[in-house]
């Protein structure tokens, strides 16, 4: 990017031919081919490490900004809703949707959860998630006025772009939640919504999270408010999300609090993390974080699952992580909590600021700020990324560019 800003994407089968002073693009399959010329909006700094030790802890905290940016220009105050350019589809048209379905991979599937949580609860709307790579061969019946959409930060996930291959070829409309502009799934899509993260360059998807769930909840808002939901609870959601990055940023100031907790830990080898509603999907992220960059065994379940057989593994040498925050089901997971505190199990909380009781029960407690309860996911992910990525530090791990792993998975 040192030389220039402009970036010529090919499709499958071109062939570029690269002189001084010219280039020139053939298809294998056809005499022409189609060149998009596009022009790249961040600049080189975005893809350099800076003062950070690690691209994951940069872009750790990049995320006030990065959610800002996911936000601008798409909230409509007047109207108590959200908007979004690149939808292509009509009000009638996105009305008309009767069910979502949302193929997505890892953290992304993570925040299809959250997504599918939102739209459920916002637009009353029937909504599914499915593992990309379970989901293009398993032929799943697809009506007429089902929603596809896909969610990728890279753009470039063969099993997402085989699921909106598949969904295409059979007539239906396919929307893409994407992060790198001129991706392939990008312009393979029928219309979408880009995050405007910047370049994540970590293997560990961190910003690229919180810009999805940020993305889902305005879609959730918009899908929403041409249906059921009321101006004033739109107009509530759309102010706690503008709230939210400098609650990250307190969140952020708590890194050195994190940090002790994580060289407390990190010698440990299963780890569970547990959160119930829009708090389990965190869990589940907060697991991947920390299996992908240290190595370290890590599930999470939805926090009363655990009486069903998984809490036969907790003992002394096995942190239960809860995130905890206080909303309408607090007391049932503060119980759950209690059950692994009998059972000797360490305990890290994730909780609400002013929540002093958790610390009679839980070990160590991180707290967060206080939002209504399906933004909750946006803060509790912060310290889950912060506490893997201290672990994998003090454990010597290549948090960049973990073993085994590609920042984009384009193979089956
Ligand atoms: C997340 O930290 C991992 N790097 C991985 O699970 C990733 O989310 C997954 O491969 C999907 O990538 P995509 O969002 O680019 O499609």
């Amino acid at each position: 990017m040192a030389h220039t800003r402009q970036v010529a994407y090919l499709n499958d089968y071109d062939v570029a031919t690269v002189q001084v002073d010219r280039f020139d693009v053939k298809n294998l399959g056809s005499d022409t081919a189609k060149v998009q010329i596009s022009r790249i909006e961040y600049s080189p700094e975005a893809a350099e490490k800076g003062a950070f030790p690690h691209f994951m802890l940069k872009e750790i905290h990049e995320q006030p900004q990065t959610v800002r940016n996911a936000l601008r220009g798409r909230l409509d105050l007047e109207e108590s809703t959200a908007r979004f350019g690149g939808l292509n589809m009509s009000t009638a048209e996105l009305r008309g949707i009767d069910r979502v379905v949302i193929p997505a991979c890892g953290t992304s599937w993570h925040a299809a959860l959250i997504g599918e949580y939102l739209i459920e609860e916002l637009a009353h709307l029937p909504t599914e998630i499915e593992y990309a790579s379970e989901f293009r061969y398993r032929n799943a019946p697809i009506e007429k006025n089902t929603l596809v959409l896909v969610i990728t930060q890279s753009g470039e996930t063969a099993d997402t772009l085989a699921g909106l291959r598949e969904s295409r070829r059979r007539g239906h409309k396919v929307l893409a939640m994407c992060n790198v502009v001129g991706s392939t799934i990008a312009r393979e899509a029928d219309g979408g919504i880009y995050l405007h993260a910047g370049p994540e360059i970590g293997v560990a998807s961190t910003k690229a999270f919180t810009s999805q769930v940020t993305v889902l909840t305005l879609l959730a808002v918009l899908l929403g408010r041409i249906r059921m939901l009321s101006g004033s609870r739109g107009r509530e959601i759309i102010r706690a999300l503008e709230a939210i990055p400098s609650q990250m940023e307190r969140i952020l100031a708590q890194n050195d609090h994190v940090r002790r907790i994580a060289l407390k830990y990190a010698g440990c080898e299963d780890f569970f993390f547990l959160g119930r509603q829009y708090n389990f999907p965190v869990a589940l992220e907060g697991a991947l974080k920390l299996k992908e960059i240290s190595y370290v065994h890590a599930e999470g379940y939805p926090a009363a699952e655990m009486k069903h057989g998984p809490i036969a593994m907790i003992d002394e040498k096995t942190p239960t992580v809860f995130v905890i925050p206080t909303d309408s089901l607090y007391e049932k997971t503060f119980g759950n909590l209690e059950e692994i505190k009998a059972r000797k199990g360490p305990i890290i909380a994730i909780a609400t600021e002013g929540n002093d009781r958790i610390a009679t029960k839980a070990d160590e407690v991180i707290h967060i700020p206080a939002t209504i309860e399906p933004l909750n996911p946006l803060l509790a992910a912060l310290p889950l990324q912060l506490l893997a990525y201290h672990i994998a530090v003090a454990r010597g791990c290549d948090v960049d560019k973990p073993r085994n792993l590609a920042k984009s998975v384009t193979v089956e």
